[in-house]
């Protein structure tokens, strides 16, 4: 490009067929590059797609499933996938994963329904045996391997002093029809504060 400039000035309005040339190889190379970047740009663009695809999934958050029926509940709590078909402008796909409920039935008959995701930071929350301090005894909890936080099966915080989550786990609306059918309503909630923020 810098001969071409030269040449130019040395002899204005006239190109020689070299120069010609090279203005041709410049306008092909021009034109290479800005398709190659157009072409670089789908997979980019799918890429970020795909990653943002659980967030665009709106209208499934606060949406009441059956999962279980009260026969088959008691005070432990037990895991329960909630699936749905999510769709976009293009695919419509049945029987996807969309998050987990623990849900479990008190000694008194009433029917609670947990988050399984931990408000701290989002780790799948499990249920674990644990010795209690005071007794020795072994006795059921929920617990969180991410970073170690336990709740009561109330989804209580068992020591909100030294917890990394702000908050309890996040109780879920249930539901008991007159044939037993157990439903949740299922909804996320904004991480790592202590308020219960619906998303
Ligand atoms: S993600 Fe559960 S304690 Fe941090």
């Amino acid at each position: 490009m810098e001969n071409y400039a030269e040449n130019r000035q040395d002899h204005p309005g006239q190109d020689s067929e070299e120069q010609r040339e090279d203005r041709r190889h410049f306008v092909k190379s021009a034109l290479a590059v800005g398709l190659g970047a157009a072409c670089a740009a789908v997979p980019v663009y799918g890429g970020a797609r795909m990653a943002l695809y659980p967030l665009q999934q709106t209208g499934l958050s606060g949406k009441e499933y059956q999962l279980t029926t009260l026969a088959n509940l008691d005070e432990t709590p037990r895991l329960y996938s909630v699936t749905d078909t999510v769709a976009d402008a293009w695919v419509s796909s049945p029987n996807q994963p969309i998050g987990n409920v623990y849900i479990r039935k008190t000694a008194e008959g009433e029917v609670q329904a947990f988050q399984a995701v931990c408000p701290h930071a989002g780790c799948r929350i499990k249920v674990d045996k644990q010795k209690d301090a005071e007794s020795g005894d072994e006795v059921t909890l929920f617990f969180c391997p991410c970073h170690g936080d336990v709740f009561s099966l109330d989804g209580e915080r068992v020591s909100p002093e030294t917890s990394k989550s702000a908050r309890s786990m996040d109780s879920l609306e249930t539901r008991v029809d007159e044939e037993g059918r157990v439903f949740v309503k299922f909804q996320n909630f904004r991480l790592g504060c202590a308020e219960k923020s619906p998303v």
